[in-house]
């Protein structure tokens, strides 16, 4: 079976109903045509965007000179009013600055220290979803919800029902529903005089958000100061010291910072779990490997994870047929020769996991689930040229180590307790500030200990 994949629109398309096919969503409003390109141009009368969909390419812009390459000051419009003055949206040395700052805290040996708080989200969503079984479940619903609650627990020690992380949490689903579509500035930059009207339940959600996460950072800054902070990823990252200067984040850039790893940790792992438990749910026999291969998680520590080989190979699978991000851009500096063409400056370059992850040229079954292919040598070949759900090069996810212990754990716990089924409808992937499914993803759990054999 097929795993979903959104109908294109036809290779020719006018302007408007361009347009009016991407406000509704960027995934179906794209050409099939994409999937075999290396690279395409969509000018219009206002603007040049370029899709560059070759390895070498985006090799070009994300690895060999990301410097010449910087995030437009467009793309962060729909999230400033949230993010401020976040890593994820500044460049030069502001950025540099930032990433010195927080990299430290995502290392290898951090992960390590983090698995227990990941752990207990984990057992705590097996025990929510045992109180859900039997009637189809919404499960985009819940994998936000562990998701949510990984970061918390990670960040600041604290569950999901602690009251300012659950007001976060309700915060920021209002956030989401009120703000504009993500990436739409990117493909159709306004002008710069044009008004940026953000709603207003937008900018009071944003704010709301805002305040409580200065709650939680003022009372972490005070806990560090008594010597009572917990040794958790916030104190890692706001006593550590920019080796170049000295100086450590001050509250206002610490609050910037963890709106966005709590957008970008929970929205993206939330989208990639959900999307992994449809696949599996679709592919019993495979589902029923990876619960014997739980079995690892009798005596669940950090070691444990090493033998979930198969479910980080799923979970990679999931990335790569639905990348949470499913798309990038970029803004040139200067006019860069991009195959047979003259990309002017200031032209906006977009990288697309969606379409170079089912690249019909250098992928086998390109569109087809199977977790096995990385371990064969088109997979292999095509992990390190063509799959980039995490971005790559400097400015790649500093969250990536980290979501992949993540996913597999959940993954691994959730297939160790429970059967899954998939009920209704396929889903309809679109993107909004991540891909999710148009209708949501509808699921039937049943304990293990209580399935048929
Ligand atoms: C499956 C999970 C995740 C996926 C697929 C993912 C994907 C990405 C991608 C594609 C980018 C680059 C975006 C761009 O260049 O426009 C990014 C950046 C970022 N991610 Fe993640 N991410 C995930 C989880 C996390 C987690 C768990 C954290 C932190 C706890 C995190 C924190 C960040 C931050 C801070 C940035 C900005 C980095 C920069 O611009 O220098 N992400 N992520």
């Amino acid at each position: 079976m097929i795993p979903p994949k959104p109908p294109a629109r036809p290779d020719r398309a006018s302007l408007w109903r361009y347009m009016r096919l991407f406000r509704r969503d960027i995934l179906s409003a794209q050409p099939a045509k994409l999937y075999r390109a290396w690279m395409a141009e969509f000018r219009t009368p206002f603007f040049r965007s370029y899709l560059v969909n070759q390895p070498e390419l985006v090799k070009t812009v994300l690895k060999d000179r990301p410097a010449d390459f910087p995030k437009s000051d467009r793309i962060g419009e729909g999230l400033r009013p949230l993010l401020g003055n976040s890593v994820f949206l500044t460049n030069g040395a502001t950025w540099e600055r930032q990433r010195r700052i927080i990299d430290p805290a995502f290392e290898g040996g951090r992960l390590r220290d983090t698995f227990p708080a990941m752990l207990a989200a984990a057992e705590a969503c097996v025990a929510r979803l045992a109180t859900k079984t039997g009637h189809p479940l919404e499960i985009e619903a819940e994998t936000s919800h562990v998701a949510a609650d990984v970061i918390f627990r990670t960040l600041f020690s604290v569950p999901i029902e602690h009251e300012t992380a659950a007001q976060v949490f309700a915060r920021f689903r209002d956030y989401q529903r009120s703000s504009p579509i993500l990436n739409l500035a990117a493909f159709v930059p306004l002008p710069r005089w044009f008004p940026r009207l953000h709603r207003r339940a937008t900018l009071r959600a944003a704010r709301d958000i805002r305040r409580l996460i200065t709650d939680l950072t003022a009372a972490r800054q005070d806990q560090i100061a008594a010597g009572t902070a917990p040794d958790d990823l916030a104190t890692k990252i706001m006593t550590t010291r920019d080796p170049e200067t000295g100086a450590c984040f001050d509250t206002q850039e610490m609050v910037d910072q963890v709106a966005i790893f709590f957008l970008a940790g929970h929205e993206t792992s939330a989208s990639a779990l959900a999307w992994a438990l449809y696949l599996v749910a679709t592919h019993p026999d495979w589902q029923e490997t990876l619960a014997q291969e739980a079995r690892a998680l009798d005596t669940p520590d950090f070691a444990a994870l090493g033998q979930l080989r198969r479910a980080r190979d799923t979970f990679r699978e999931a990335l790569r047929l639905y990348p949470p991000v499913p798309m990038m851009v970029r803004e040139t500096t200067c006019p860069e020769g991009f195959r047979d063409r003259t990309l002017p400056k200031g032209a906006q370059v977009v990288l697309s996991p969606w379409h170079l992850h089912r690249h019909t040229r250098l992928w086998d079954n390109p569109d087809g689930f199977d977790p096995t292919r990385w371990q064969t040598e088109n997979g292999r070949t095509c992990l390190r040229d063509a799959f980039f759900p995490f971005s790559a090069g400097a400015r790649v996810c500093p969250g990536a180590g980290f979501a992949m212990v993540e996913g597999p754990l959940l993954l691994s716990m959730i297939l160790r307790h429970f059967r899954i089924t998939a009920t209704g409808a396929p889903p309809v992937p679109i993107a909004h500030l991540t891909v999710r499914a148009r209708d949501g993803i509808h699921l039937v759990l049943t304990p293990r200990d209580q399935a048929s054999p």
